[in-house]
Order: C-alpha cells, then structure tokens, then sequence
C-alpha cells in the first residue's frame, strides 16, 4: 500500500522540507541539523511532565508522546521532530515484560535464551499500535512543514537486550546464542524485524516523513557475523516499509568495518557515529550516501571556540558527502545545557556569526 493522499509527503507539507531534500541527495539552502535524543532529559519542560511517571507508559500516552516529542522542535528550531517513543515499545507491546530503569536501560526480568523461550514469543496483535499512530498523527498535524522522523530499534540490538535481560558491555550471551544455536538466533532476529518493522511502518503510515533504525550495539559483532548473521534481518525490518516511499536511514554505533554491508542495506542515508570523520565515511562509502552526524556529544559542554572550531571541522568533512544532514555522534547526555543545542542550530542555520 502507497503512503495515503494526506500523508505530509504526498500532500506537500514535507516533501521540500530541507531534511527530506537531504536524506534523498540534495543541498539545501539551509543545513538541516536534529539531534538524536533531543527530547528527553536535558529538558526541563520534559522532566517536569515526566515526573514521577513511568517512561513506557508515557511513550503509550499520545496526548503525552506528542507533546514531549514537539518540545525540542519548539525550543531549538530543529528541522525534525523525532517521535518520543523507545525502542523496547514494540517488545512491550509483544507482550514481553520489560522495564526501563533510570541510568540504566532496558531491563528484562525473563530473558530470552533457550529455544523454547523463543517459541513462546508471539506477533504484535496490530490494535495494540494504536497508541503509536494516534500520538504519531497528533504530532505531524501540530507540525506542519517539519518532518516527524519515525525510528525503531534494528534487530540486533533488540535481541541483545531479549538476550542479556538489559544492557551489556560486549553482548557476550547474545553473540554466544548466535554461535551455539544459530537456528534459534535466527528465529529470534527475524521476531525482532517483524515486531520492530510493524512499529516502524504504524508510525510511517500515520504520517512520519522518514524512518531511522537504530542499531546501538552493533559495534560487537564481527564483519562476517554481521553478513551472515546480522544484516539480513535488518533488511527484514525495512521490508516492511515496502511500498511506502519515505527516506530510510541507518545509524549503529562503532560501524567503522560494516559500513559497506550497511551501504547494501537499501537505505538512502546513514548515520555516522563520532568517532569517524565524515569525509572519511564517505570515501569508504564510495561518495554514494547522505551522511548524518557526527558532532562528538562530548563537545557540548566545552567552551563556545572549542565547541564552534569542532562544529566547523563536522561541516568541512560533510561537504565530501554529497548530502549533509547534521546531527551528534550519538544521543545528548542528560546533563547538556539545552541554550547549548539552541545555539547550534542557529549557527548551523547560518543566523549567527559563531
Ligand atoms: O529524542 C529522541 O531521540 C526520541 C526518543 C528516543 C528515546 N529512546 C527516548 C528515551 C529514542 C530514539 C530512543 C532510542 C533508544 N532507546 C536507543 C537507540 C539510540 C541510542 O541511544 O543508542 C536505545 C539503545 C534505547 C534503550 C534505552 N531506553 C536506553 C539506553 C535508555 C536510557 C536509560 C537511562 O536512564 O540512561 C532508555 C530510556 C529512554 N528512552 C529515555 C528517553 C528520553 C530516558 C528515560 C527517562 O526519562 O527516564
């Protein structure tokens, strides 16, 4: 099924908007710069609705995911919102028990392991999306001409979480079941695309103009395991986008040595994290994607010249890509003075001098 005639790509709202240009090869006017995680904790208007009250449960609220996800846009003048939402929702809403504990992650009390763990995981019944696109078609008719970018967690990353019960260093047990009982892993990860794919297109289709999947823990596996083992159940996740004719990005952390299997995904951008210049990415890439990232979050409570001098270093080595979309490395910590991120993305915008 193609995107609905009133979905904001069809009916023009975010078709030329200077992110959707980007993600599909163009230099717009105006860099287009948002910021992973730029809704959450380093607001104090997002602490304040938040408090005391559960994360997934607010992620399932619509009036409440709408509203968190349009604060960031209101404050710093981002060129996309990022829906509020996890990407454990769809585990959740499988009808996996899981938790997110603060400064931690993730927590799964039951994980899952052995085979038969693995038979007892069920589909998503599709009603219990509904959540996700009424919070989704809220946002984007508050939005207007800027993009919602829809996300989802990559299978890998899923099944490291279902796995270890919650975060880990080296996803040993994780990477220790795709070894010891390959059939059983491979069951898993295609579970995981299916659960996270039909959360990716609920958003998609209730409007959001472009689709990110997130693929954190990535950086522990091996080039080879990552072909074999990994990457066909990433593209499993983006199959279920088929059809719908929305800009589709990747983004791992520590991608350095999959990049060209990534390239091969049939996504139109990907995300760099900050370890690896862009010009740099790019040449491995063989100048063929638009690039997103990669202002190293570790900068962002520096003083305003190293800040700047590091900002300007990302846009040189962007300009190698064909396209740019500006971003951090990876998510804003907590901690950042959020005038910090405002001031950035007026000076990527070119409205201030430094
Ligand atoms: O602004 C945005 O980027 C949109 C919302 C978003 C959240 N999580 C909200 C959230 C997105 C895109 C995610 C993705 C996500 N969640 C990833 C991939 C990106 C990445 O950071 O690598 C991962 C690995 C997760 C799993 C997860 N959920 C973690 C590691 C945490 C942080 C735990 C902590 O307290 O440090 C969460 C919880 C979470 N997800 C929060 C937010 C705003 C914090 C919860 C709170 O407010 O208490």
């Amino acid at each position: 099924m193609p995107l609905s005639p009133s979905h904001p790509l069809v009916d023009g709202r975010t078709a030329n908007a200077p992110l959707i240009r980007a993600y599909r090869g163009d230099r717009p006017e105006r860099t287009p710069v948002w910021f992973m995680r730029q809704a959450g904790r380093s607001l104090p208007e997002y602490r304040e609705l938040r408090a005391g009250g559960d994360m997934l449960q607010a992620c399932l609220t619509p009036e409440m995911a709408s509203e968190i996800t349009l604060q960031p846009v209101r404050r710093h003048g981002v060129d996309a919102g990022i829906f509020f939402s996890d990407i454990v929702v769809p585990v959740l809403l499988a009808g996996v028990d899981v938790r997110i504990v603060g400064g931690r992650g993730p927590v799964i009390d039951e994980p899952v392991r052995t085979a038969s763990d693995v038979l007892k995981l069920r589909p998503i019944d599709p009603a219990a999306l509904d959540p996700v696109r009424e919070a989704v078609a809220m946002t984007v008719a508050e939005l207007g001409t800027t993009p919602l970018i829809g996300f989802a967690g990559a299978p890998f990353t899923l099944a490291a979480y279902l796995v270890e019960g919650g975060p880990s260093k080296d996803q040993m047990r994780a990477r220790a079941l795709m070894h010891s009982d390959p059939q059983t892993w491979a069951t898993l990860l295609n579970w995981c695309a299916d659960i996270t794919g039909e959360f990716l297109k609920a958003q998609i289709e209730a409007g959001a103009s472009a689709a990110q999947l997130f693929d954190s823990w990535i950086g522990s596996v091996s080039q080879n395991d990552y072909l074999r083992r990994v990457a066909p159940h990433s593209k499993r996740a983006f199959s279920h986008l088929r059809g719908l004719d929305v800009p589709k990005v990747h983004f791992g952390l520590g991608t350095e040595r999959i990049l060209p299997d990534i390239a091969n995904l049939g996504v139109d951008a990907i995300g760099i994290d900050w370890r690896l210049p862009l010009d740099e990415a790019n040449a491995m890439l063989g100048g063929r994607f638009p690039l997103q990232g990669n202002i190293d979050p570790a900068f962002l409570g520096a003083r305003r010249p190293t800040l700047t001098a590091h900002v300007d270093a990302v846009l040189d080595a962007g300009h190698a890509a064909p396209a740019h979309v500006v971003n951090l490395g990876h998510g804003v910590p907590p901690e950042t003075d959020p005038d910090v991120l405002t001031g950035l993305v007026r000076y990527i915008h070119g409205e201030l001098p430094d």
